[in-house]
């Protein structure tokens, strides 16, 4: 295999492929490097023999052996999962990170994508998109690969029939629209024949698109802002002498210079660098990939796992971060688990405290969940037990992203990507005043309580959270109303329909929820709250007073009823995510309160919430 040189004129291209083991991806690269000659001569004579003994035919060539045979030796106890293989053409050096198809195929995957430029996603034309293409696709869009080619191979297998491939095609490109990629290039190929992967295929006169080659050689991956601001974790102390004591790693983001002020973290001190070492060399700038000493004007404390960084910008230190989260083990995880944290050069202990959602790799929604079974991605909340210096992934792939190691075997059980930090509530204790909530309650007679009404759109819940209020305030009682429709004009009005969005909506109600019950206020929640798990936290924030209601319509009667039309409109494809339609509704399993809108009228309705809340004590004068 011909190595890269240190050239530096031709760009590096990084890319990955990724497709199921019967997809091609090994015959794809061997196609490429035979076809582009890039082979060394004696390793083809290898395949050959071999190819001859496995295909019992003298002319076969079986190229996916040339890919294969990394693997089996890799097999033998070498332990990465991921050779990266090296090859160059005039125009371009290339690596391909190439991972082997077997079960733990997911998390060799993530690990070559976490440092690719590009992906290459194989497709069989004959089985078109599957859930692992899909899943592929959503874990390299969260890897921060922002470049996808489509190779929609085996096109001899469907008679090179371009109906097949633009159906494939653009069935993608609609799936893709929900994922972070700039550029989709969807190629037909037969790797194993060699149609457009080095040359243009007689076979398929209709695409004018450029061969797979070209494309490689051609694709543009620029992306400035990968490169951000200057970032150096320090992998080791380098004190050669006495008069020496300089800072050695390779920088991850950014540039520096001579003179330039920069700040240690996760400490915070800060020093100006003095001298800039590179082997012999002393350079006056330091950029994104190399590798250097750095020298700083004062004695500062610096070690292992520190990052040198732009005063300007420097990295987060924050100990708990929301993440997503790659589960690549077979037994499922749940909050509270400790692991190891290895984030840059630095690994501490750590622990999941919360799972808020996973991602439907099908839809890339978010479904709520506490819990990720293997291969499954999560939004998580991870907190560290000491300070880190990190980014968020987005901005910067090496400083963001990190992997949860067992502490006992020292497995790698999960790869993650930093999304925010959770700013903690530091220093702050709850204050009790002499004016408590019974205090505050007694005065106006009542006994705080939330009424919960969940339920579909259109099934009755403001209607009857109007008429509840009408006949408590009839009794003189102080309530009021969290309305969906009204919270979502100011409170959260920041807010969409998306999963997240919906989660921290109910967050929000949750919370006004338990103050104005502090305040001894009888509330009436109104809000669609259509997950189970929301629920069930909102329940905790609020405690015994949350009284779940179930406003139980059909959805065919919602669709009915239509009052804002919004179903019609769902329908039409104008609203997406639209609860019911195409975003889902859990109805609750054991509410306090089941109310069939079918059977009773609004005012019957409300007045049977009204009749339990007086049964269970809620409406005696205290
Ligand atoms: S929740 O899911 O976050 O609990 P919420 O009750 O606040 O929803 O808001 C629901 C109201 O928003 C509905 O009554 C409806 O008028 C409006 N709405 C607009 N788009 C949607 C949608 N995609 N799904 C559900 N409701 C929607």
């Amino acid at each position: 295999m011909q190595q890269v040189t240190l050239d530096t004129k031709r760009s590096l291209l990084r890319f990955l492929t990724c497709g199921s083991v019967d997809d091609g991806k090994s015959t794809l690269i061997g196609r490429l490097l035979y076809d582009a000659q890039l082979i060394f001569e004696d390793q083809l004579r290898g395949i050959t023999i071999e190819s001859q003994r496995k295909l019992g035919d003298e002319a076969a060539l079986d190229l996916s052996l040339l890919v294969d045979g990394l693997q089996a030796e890799r097999e033998q106890g070498i332990t990465i999962d991921v050779a990266y293989r090296f090859f160059s053409t005039a125009k371009r050096r290339f690596i391909v990170a190439d991972t082997p198809g077997h079960e733990q195929y997911t998390r060799n995957m993530a690990t070559g994508a976490s440092t690719a430029d590009l992906a290459v996603l194989l497709v069989d034309a004959r089985k078109g998109l599957l859930v692992q293409t899909h899943r592929h696709s959503c874990i390299a869009s969260l890897l921060g690969i922002r470049h996808v080619v489509l190779a929609v191979n085996k096109m001899d297998l469907v008679g090179y029939d371009e109906k097949v491939f633009r159906t494939i095609e653009a069935q993608y490109r609609e799936f893709a629209k929900q994922l972070n990629f700039t550029s989709i290039t969807a190629i037909p190929m037969s790797a194993l024949l060699g149609d457009n992967v080095f040359k243009h295929s007689n076979n398929m006169s209709w695409y004018q698109g450029l061969t797979f080659m070209t494309f490689l050689e051609d694709v543009d991956v620029g992306d400035t802002k990968i490169d951000g601001p200057f970032r150096m974790p320090v992998q080791w102390v380098n004190r050669p002498h006495q008069d020496f004591r300089g800072f050695s790693g390779t920088v991850v983001g950014g540039s520096v210079r001579v003179g330039d002020s920069v700040s240690i973290q996760p400490t915070g001190t800060t020093a100006v660098v003095q001298q800039i070492v590179q082997f012999d060399v002393s350079p006056d700038v330091a950029k994104k990939g190399d590798a250097v000493t750095i020298v700083l004007d004062r004695e500062v404390d610096v070690s292992r796992g520190n990052v040198i960084c732009s005063v300007a910008h420097p990295t987060s230190n924050v100990e708990r971060f929301e993440a997503h989260l790659l589960w690549m083990t077979e037994l499922p995880v749940q909050p509270g688990r400790q692991f190891l944290c290895k984030l840059g050069t630095v690994t501490v202990p750590a622990v999941i405290t919360r799972i808020t959602s996973k991602i439907d790799v099908n839809t890339f929604t978010q479904i709520p969940t506490d819990r990720l079974e293997m291969n499954e991605i999560g939004v998580v909340v991870v907190q560290l037990e000491t300070k880190v210096a990190h980014d968020i992934y987005d901005n910067n792939r090496d400083m963001g992203g990190f992997i949860l190691i067992d502490r006992t075997t020292n497995d790698t059980l999960a790869a993650g990507m930093i999304l925010r930090d959770v700013v903690q509530v530091q220093n702050i204790t709850w204050h009790h005043m002499d004016i408590d909530k019974s205090a505050r309650a007694n005065l106006k007679g009542q006994k705080p309580a939330v009424l919960w009404l969940t339920g579909l759109s259109g099934s009755g819940k403001s209607t009857i959270a109007n008429l509840i209020e009408r006949a408590l305030w009839s009794e003189g009682k102080h309530t009021y109303i969290l309305d969906g429709d009204n919270i979502r004009h100011g409170l959260s009005s920041d807010l969409g329909f998306k999963a997240e969005d919906r989660i921290e909506n109910i967050r929000r109600v949750s919370e006004v929820s338990r103050l104005m019950t502090d305040a001894g206020m009888l509330i009436i929640v109104s809000l669609i709250s259509p997950y189970q798990s929301e629920r069930e936290r909102a329940r905790r924030t609020i405690g015994d007073e949350f009284i779940e209601v179930y406003i139980d319509t059909p959805l065919e009667e919602c669709e009915r009823r239509d009052p804002k039309g919004l179903y019609k409109r769902a329908r039409a494809g104008e609203i997406r995510g639209m609860t019911g339609v195409d975003s889902p509704y859990e109805p609750p399993t054991l509410p306090e309160i089941h109310v069939k809108t079918m059977e009773n009228t609004p005012e019957k309705s409300a007045m049977l919430i009204v009749a339990w809340l007086r049964s269970n004590g809620f409406l005696q004068n205290h």
